[in-house]
């Protein structure tokens, strides 16, 4: 039983042109057997456990939460930064009615959906044209997608990573909390995290409206 769903990670890993695969796969089987050790896990561990129990996915939560905080009638356009190599939040928006665009350096072309390989700096992009920007867990991305947000007075909101990434000019946090007190202090009072449970998933989210 156990060596078949290993390999359904690994099929689904592969449809979703995941990398480090091995590393994946092998985590997945010290997870299954008992004897993970460390402190985070791939995402994409917790994504599949999610499909096969029939569990709401990150995409599906944060997909509803922007529908209701940010209807399509009124934020129609959006940039959505960091989408991954599978964009699975770019397809569930999409279905529901946004003109999404996905920027991500791992993202290939994906049928029925715009996408742009490249990474995302705010001090490039012009965003004028967007309504929302969002971002599920994009990593470094985050600290772009605030300022672009800032600097546009675009609205924006990202689920955020669960451990802290280095600012844009190198400053490195303690832990999430410390980072999550600096990326507020850049919107300028304008930004919340609201600590979102939504369908029996808790999701810290940065919200800045205009
Ligand atoms: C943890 S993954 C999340 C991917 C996807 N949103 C998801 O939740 O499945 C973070 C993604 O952010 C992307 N990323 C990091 N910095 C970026 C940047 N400056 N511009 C665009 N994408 C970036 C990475 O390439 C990676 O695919």
């Amino acid at each position: 039983m156990s060596k078949i769903f290993i390999d359904k990670f690994k099929q689904f890993l592969v449809l979703r042109k995941s990398d480090n695969i091995d590393e994946k796969i092998k985590d997945f089987t010290d997870f299954i057997y008992g004897s993970y050790y460390k402190n985070v896990i791939y995402d994409e561990i917790v994504d599949f456990l999610d499909i096969t129990r029939g569990k709401p996915t990150r995409w599906e939560t944060f997909a509803k939460y922007i529908r209701k905080q940010f209807p399509v009638s009124n934020f129609p356009k959006v940039l959505d930064v960091g989408c991954g190599s599978a964009a699975d939040l770019t397809s569930l928006l999409v279905k529901y009615g946004y003109d999404v665009t996905a920027i991500d350096p791992k993202v290939d072309e994906i049928e029925k959906l715009r996408t742009i390989r490249k990474l995302f700096d705010y001090t490039k992009e012009d965003v004028s044209k967007f309504d929302l920007i969002v971002g599920l867990e994009p990593c470094d991305a985050t600290e772009h997608i605030i300022r672009s947000s800032m600097n546009n007075n675009i609205p924006c909101a990202i689920s955020l990573c669960c451990t802290a990434h280095d600012s844009i000019d190198g400053q490195k946090f303690i832990d999430q909390d410390e980072w999550y007190d600096y990326l507020l202090l850049i919107t300028d009072s304008k930004g919340v995290i609201e600590k979102k449970r939504i369908m029996q998933k808790t999701h810290k989210i940065l919200k800045i409206e205009f």
